[in-house]
């Protein structure tokens, strides 16, 4: 049987709902945010979202919304539906038995494991499939959860706050933060939505910072802090943080003084800090290592907070995937003043927006180039 193609009512129930999916919280950790809806002549009779990890499934919340009315609707879906017993059972068994004939997704899920194996069961039961209706669409929408499985890294986000004139601290005399309330409310959103955040060792010397999400929920697991430190300075910062109940990961090189080393910055065993001798005189290399020891520690999304010395690095290496500026209007020139970046880098981003928030612009570039591990 030849399955009719797309309609534009489905298209634009497709589009609808992968913009309102992208509005949901993001809670779904190890899994994606996910929507669904159920049609009924082009009309929505049902509506559910994945919202919290262990919860249900967004197309069962939304065959249940329809109710009766699934006999002969149609379902879409921003990604392919599940077939294995998870936290909850297969997603494919319910819609048969919902007895929807018709089913459509954005995106076939990126995971290798169950990738493509819908279709060809909901097909031998009678049910007419489109999946890949809005693939780029439906991969944006989990972009992080689609780079870790396919590329087998976490997707990179570098997030900095930069003055008119270029400069990211008016000194080296601690941190002061130069964006304003509403940017700042933002970096915890952006904070929230990763597993790791990463900082350069002097970022954590002059700065002292908590890097935690503050402001977005108490129930929220805070994110792994890495810290590259290739000179052996970060010790007396590593205790706040694990007192503070922070899973640290410290990537160093071959030579880093070992727990308890005799030089006295070596650092007591701790179940929540762990060293990597990773780093290289090799840069570029490095941010590969970090990227693919986080990707082994289950880590979809990290964010990058600086400082200056990372940002030349990253950017050097191309090793990200979003860069978010905060353009705040401030002009710190002196002799003091931390330069955003050390070096000349060629860089190919696109600006996908700009918003304001308060007095700040938030600029957000994709990177074209963004590396593959
Ligand atoms: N406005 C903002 O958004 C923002 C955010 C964070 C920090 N800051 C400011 O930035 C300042 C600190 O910047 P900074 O440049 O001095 O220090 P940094 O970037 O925090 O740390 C630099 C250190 O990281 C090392 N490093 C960087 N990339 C590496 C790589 N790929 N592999 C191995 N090591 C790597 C450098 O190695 P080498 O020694 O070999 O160069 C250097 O030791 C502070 O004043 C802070 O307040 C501002």
């Amino acid at each position: 049987m030849v399955t009719a193609p797309i309609t534009a009512t489905e298209r634009q129930h497709l589009t609808d709902l992968l913009a309102r999916t992208a509005g949901i919280e993001q809670g779904q950790y190890p899994n994606p945010v996910v929507g669904a809806v159920v049609l009924r002549d082009g009309v929505m009779v049902g509506e559910g979202y994945h919202r919290v990890h262990g919860g249900d499934h967004a197309e069962v919340v939304a065959l249940r919304g329809a109710g009766a009315l699934c006999e002969g609707a149609t379902l879409v879906i921003t990604l392919e539906p599940c077939v294995h017993h998870g936290k909850t059972g297969p997603c494919v068994e319910a819609i048969i038995a919902a007895g929807i004939a018709r089913v459509i997704w954005a995106v076939d899920d990126p995971n290798p494991v169950v990738s493509g194996r819908a279709a060809p069961i909901l097909r031998a039961r009678g049910l007419a499939v489109l999946p890949n209706a809005m693939p780029e669409a439906g991969r944006d929408l989990i972009k992080a959860f689609y780079t870790f499985h396919t590329q087998k890294r976490p997707f990179v986000y570098v997030k900095a706050a930069v003055s008119l004139d270029g400069f990211i601290a008016p000194d080296r005399q601690g941190l002061r933060y130069i964006s304003g309330a509403a940017s700042l409310a933002l970096v915890h959103a952006l904070r929230a939505r990763v597993q790791a955040i990463c900082v350069g060792s002097n970022t954590i010397v002059t700065d002292q910072p908590r890097l935690s999400v503050r402001g977005m929920g108490e129930s929220l697991r805070q994110p792994l802090i890495g810290v590259v430190d290739p000179h052996n300075q970060v010790g007396p910062w590593v205790t706040t943080a694990l007192d503070a109940g922070r899973e640290v990961a410290i990537f160093a090189p071959a030579d880093f003084a070992p727990a308890g080393g005799g030089d006295g910055k070596g650092l007591p065993p701790h179940p929540r800090l762990r060293v990597y001798t990773v780093l290289t005189a090799d840069k570029a290399a490095n941010w590969r290592a970090i990227w693919r020891t986080l990707y082994d520690r289950g880590v979809q999304a990290v964010l990058v907070e600086g400082g200056a010395g990372i940002f030349a690095s990253i950017f050097a290496a191309g090793a990200f995937d979003e860069l978010w500026i905060t353009k705040v209007p401030q002009v710190l020139g002196s002799e003091q003043a931390v330069p955003f970046v050390y070096e000349a880098s060629p860089m190919q981003l696109t600006l996908q927006s700009v918003t304001a928030y308060g007095n700040d612009a938030v600029m957000v570039y994709t990177n074209a180039y963004a590396v593959s591990v």
